[in-house]
């Protein structure tokens, strides 16, 4: 038994061993059980002889090896299922790629199941200085538990991607852990569709500097599936970077998704580079999803660390595709093409100004000319080119944005808590539109990459977006939601927060 030094999130020493008397049977109030449905995996928790072991096809990288044969590694399951998969597995699936070998075409590995319950074991090695990318593909129709263990040697590149899809009726425990050599580049990819039950624990620790890792997932659950990705970074060598990003989407009663992301930066790890994200989509009231970032820090010699958050519903307009693709550029679906979702009548920003526009008029006229009207002023020598009327308050929701042309400029009018804002509609690090992000205190979030900008500066909060969105100034006429918003179309020179402000 191995004990190794505890991740953020547990404060117990973390046993890793082949012996499975060395973990107890979970009963769901240990801290890395306390989300999963610890009674359907019973047939994991205790050795059966009957359980089968996933097969794949050899190919020019791939052999089948037998367990009794297989070369040992110094990979130990740090749980009680991998510990029973590890002691009753009995073939191995191996992965390897030669020092300096450059495989162009990817390495498609097809799990199958002997029986209805298997183990599993993946031997993954690719030497130094070798470039290959490793498909593995998951058969859905079986339960299975298992490890992959990757070793990428030191300057080598490997891309991994699992899929599991299918029913969502069986279960898949995994535990992946990855060694990454000195300046090696592995990128770790899963994607997470089927099953009922699926747990997997992504870890990466470094061999040497110089290392990169990214952890990338992307998951959908429908009720009543159960998707647990538990991930732990260990950063004990200096000038290494992870970066974990993980999304998903979720709907129906009962759908769960755990997300658990562990960061530890060891004191000898000087100069890391570091950053996690989870982003979970509630589609309707039925999902809950649980995201715990963790990010410990053993030493302020960091060149960046960081790590968010969030979950949240769909917003209707958010959920809406619009007639025409939105990002064309990058191939987008055709105009008139099969959707999930599409855009729900209603009239363009354009119309809709244009109706506010003759609305005010008319209520103008109504009033017999009292209502205040707009009017553009250009005859101020203050800087300021003119304010244009936009829109009523009661226009736009509360915390929430609308994009309106504004003197053929497109703005998102964003109210936040008691105030108005005008911000351009374009983020800064591609063309999506902002009003079609979240309102967060004084921040709006752009929905594709996360990316907040404080509506008082416009300055980006969060990456990737590193440059700042041009903002304007507004002001609010009347009082309640029937008070007019007027923006003036030239944007606020750019301001520059000092440090600590
Ligand atoms: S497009 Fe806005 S953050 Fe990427």
């Amino acid at each position: 038994m191995t004990v190794l030094e505890a991740p953020p999130t547990d404060h117990s020493p973390r046993v890793a061993s082949a012996n499975i008397e060395d973990f107890v049977v979970p009963s769901g109030r240990e801290e890395e059980w306390r989300f999963a449905p610890v009674a359907e995996l019973g047939m994991f928790m205790h050795p059966d002889d009957a359980a089968g072991s996933m097969v794949a096809q050899a190919t020019a990288h791939v052999a089948m090896v037998d367990a009794a044969d297989a070369e040992p590694t110094a990979w130990l399951p740090t749980d009680r299922t991998s510990a029973v998969a590890r002691a009753g597995v009995r073939s191995v699936v191996t992965v390897r790629v030669a020092d300096d070998e450059v495989v162009d075409e990817p390495i498609v590995v097809t799990l199958a199941g002997s029986a209805s319950t298997n183990y599993a074991h993946l031997d993954v090695r690719v030497g130094r200085h070798s470039r290959a990318t490793v498909v593995i593909v998951h058969d859905a129709g079986v339960d299975v538990s298992g490890s992959i263990v990757t070793h990428v040697g030191d300057g080598a590149d490997l891309t991994m991607l699992s899929i599991i899809d299918g029913p969502a009726e069986r279960v898949h425990l995994w535990q992946w852990h990855t060694d990454v050599g000195r300046d090696a580049h592995f990128v770790g990819s899963v994607v997470t569709l089927g099953g009922r039950v699926v747990r997997i624990l992504p870890s990466v620790s470094y061999q040497g500097p110089g290392g990169s890792a990214e952890l990338l997932g992307a998951f959908l659950a429908d009720g009543p599936q159960y998707l647990e990705h538990r991930i732990f970074v260990d950063h004990a060598q200096p000038h290494c970077a992870s970066n974990v990003v993980f999304k998903g989407a979720l709907s129906g009663a009962g759908a769960h998704t755990v997300w658990i992301g562990d960061v530890l930066v060891r004191r000898e790890a000087t100069g890391t580079d570091t950053y996690e994200m989870n982003r979970n989509l509630l589609l309707d009231d039925g999902p809950r999803a649980d995201s715990v970032p963790n990010l410990e820090l053993e030493t302020g010699d960091v060149a960046s660390a960081g790590h968010a958050s969030a979950t949240g519903p769909v917003r209707r307009r958010a959920a809406v595709l619009p007639p025409v693709p939105r990002h064309h550029r990058a191939g987008g679906a055709a105009a008139g093409g099969a959707r999930i979702l599409r855009r729900c009548p209603g009239p363009h920003p354009v119309a809709r100004l244009a109706s506010t526009r003759a609305r005010s008029h008319r209520e103008s006229a109504r009033d017999g000319g009292s209502r205040r009207r707009p009017r553009r002023r250009r005859d101020r020598d203050d800087g300021v080119t003119g304010f244009l009327p936009v829109c009523r308050v009661g226009d736009i929701a509360p915390n929430s944005a609308k994009r309106y042309i504004v003197d053929g400029t497109a703005m998102a009018i964003v109210r936040a808590g008691d105030g108005v804002f005008a911000i351009n509609d374009r983020c800064s690090h591609a063309d999506v539109s902002l009003a079609e992000g979240e309102v967060d205190g004084c921040a709006i979030e752009c929905w594709l990459h996360g990316s907040a900008f404080d509506l008082r500066t416009g300055t980006p909060l969060s990456l990737p977006a590193i440059e700042p969105v041009p903002i304007y100034s507004v002001r609010v006429l009347g009082d309640g939601d029937d008070a007019l918003i007027e923006v003036d179309p030239s944007p606020i020179p750019a301001i520059v927060a000092a440090p600590g402000q």
